[in-house]
This record gives structure tokens, sequence and C-alpha cells, in this order.
């Protein structure tokens, strides 16, 4: 596996298919406790948006690898105040060693990596959630044994999550359905780049039509309908998703053995039934476990300890 260290991971593309799946080899290493590497450098966390899960999990990760984590609230930084990326990042640098971003254009992001040295990581963009699909990969791969052919159907908004999800598919060999109105399907930049790395034989399919995205599917992934920053449309977005709702009746459709995903937060009654999210085929809290340690993989990997 080619080395890692000190790599930025604004993008799951940043990783290719051998990359990601020794993590999460490494992953499923870490879980077990059967390695345990040690560092005591210090991650940043410098998130716009808010966060439960990534915040959490990227600080337990690095507190179990014997680091530190220094939580960079915007709001009581300078960044907040207008000091330029280009300033803060090369600031940070100069103390930190890896920072994770949570922001809004993805754009911001490469600007955090073009000035600092250090490996900054994509805690979610307006493009992408590349950490939330290698916890989503760990979890896939538990429930299958392997990655390959495994069709994955995605429901809702075409969103940063998607796109992440699409681009994986297409670098591990598994299949993609999307169903999403419209207006709400994935950037075609993405598309194109997704359908350039798929292999042979590996499906990518984007349609209106759920019920017939979801027949023979074996994991059922979800996603609130309007992210974070698009407050203001989501009501407005409630009829035109209600279709693409993952309930009994449409997982029912599915492979009897299929599983029903979601990143979280959910919102019961919009995106998933509370008999979908709380049902004997939802992975989502081993699914979220799962960004655990997956990240933990990736720091290790990124900081050249494992
Ligand atoms: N799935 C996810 O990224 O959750 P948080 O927004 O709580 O970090
Ligand atoms: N698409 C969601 C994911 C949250 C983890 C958002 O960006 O708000």
């Amino acid at each position: 596996m080619k080395d890692l260290q000190g790599k930025n991971f604004l993008g799951i593309t940043d990783l290719r298919g051998e990359e990601i799946r020794g993590l999460l080899q490494l992953a499923t290493q870490l879980k077990s406790s059967s390695l345990s590497p040690k560092s005591n450098q210090v991650l940043g966390l410098l998130f716009y948006k808010a966060s439960t899960r990534t915040r959490v999990s990227f600080s337990v990760a690095m507190y179990q690898l014997g680091g530190q984590v220094i939580d960079l609230n915007p709001n009581s930084t300078q960044v907040g105040r207008g000091e330029p990326i280009s300033d803060t990042a090369r600031v940070l640098d100069r103390y930190l060693d890896i920072l994770a971003v949570r922001t809004f254009r993805q754009q911001d992001l490469e600007a955090f990596a073009d000035y600092a040295q250090i490996p900054v990581i994509n805690a979610l963009s307006d493009l992408e959630h590349p950490c939330q699909v290698l916890g989503d990969l760990l979890t896939i791969q538990e429930c299958f044994g392997s990655l390959s052919g495994v069709t994955l159907t995605y429901l809702g908004d075409g969103n940063n999550v998607a796109h992440s999800l699409l681009l994986s598919c297409a670098l591990m060999g598994m299949n993609f359905r999307l169903a999403a109105p419209d207006v709400y399907q994935p950037d075609n930049s993405i598309v194109q780049k997704a359908k350039q790395l798929a292999r042979e034989g590996t499906e990518i399919t984007l349609t209106n039509e759920p019920k017939a995205a979801v027949r023979g599917a074996q994991v059922l992934y979800t996603d609130v309908w309007a992210s974070m920053g698009e407050e203001a449309s989501a009501n407005s977005r409630i009829p035109v998703f209600q279709p693409y709702q993952v309930n009994e009746q449409l997982l029912s459709e599915a492979e009897p053995e299929a599983i029903v995903l979601h990143c979280l937060p959910a919102h019961r009654g919009e995106e998933i039934t509370d008999a979908a999210i709380e049902g004997q085929q939802s992975q989502v809290w081993n699914q979220a476990e799962n960004r655990m340690h997956a990240q933990k993989a990736l720091l290790a990997k990124l900081l050249g300890i494992a």
C-alpha cells in the first residue's frame, strides 16, 4: 500500500481502491484491538457547521492513539472574524500535526490544504463527506464479507454524502444506484468522475424511480432532504422527496438480507420512518460506531504511525 503519511484527505478519490482496502483492514485490526499504534501528536478540529459524530469520533480516535485534540470553534477564533484562511492555515500548521475542517465550500478546504503543510482532512463540505463513507464501507464489508459486487441504492438528495458514496462505489467495484427527484440529482462533475473510475461491468444508475432502484439492492442508504446550509428550503422539499422515503414498504422491494444505512442525524418521518431506522435490517448504530474505527485508521496512516 502506498504510503499515506503527510497526505491530505479532501475527497474520497484522494485514496485509490487498494488504499481504501488497506485502511479498512487497519480499521478492523484497530477495532479488535489487535493493533494499538501510539502517537503524542495534536489534531485540530475547525468546524464551521454543527457536528456530533464527526467531532466526537475524531476526538476519541485521537485520544485512543495517545494524541491530543484542540476544538477550534470558528466563533471563538479569529478566522470567524475574517482572518484569511491563508494566514490561519500557515499559523495552525506551526502548532498542529493534523487538521480536520468541516466547512461549506470545497475551495476553502483546498485553501487550507494549500497553505498548511500538515495533512488536512475533509470532515464534511458541501461537495463531499469522505470520512463518512470510510465508516460506511467498513459497515458494508462487515455485513457482506466484501464490497465488490454489492449493490447500494441511495434514496433522496444528491448531496455531499451521495457524492462520496457514488465515488467510493466506483473505486471499490460496487454497483451504485441513486433515486432522486430530477432537480436533486448529484453534480454532473461527480457523476462523470465516477464513470471514469468505475470498472467495466460496474453499474451506475441515476433515476427518479425509487421502487426500480431498490429492487435487488443489498444496501439502502438515505440522508436528510435538506443539508446544513439549506434550512430555508427544508419545508418546500418535503412533498418533493416524499416518494423517496425509506419505509417498510420500499424496504420490502429490496433483497431480503438488505441493510439500511443512514449517516445521521435522521429526521424520522421524513427521509426514513421510525420502523425502518429501528427495524431488524437497520445497521445505523454499527455504522455510527465505525466512523471512529475508520477515522482512527485514517489518522494513523496520515500521521505515519501505522
Ligand atoms: N454523520 C455525521 O457526520 O454526523 P455529524 O454531523 O453529527 O458529525
Ligand atoms: N448531508 C448532510 C450530512 C450531515 C452529516 C449535511 O451536509 O448536512
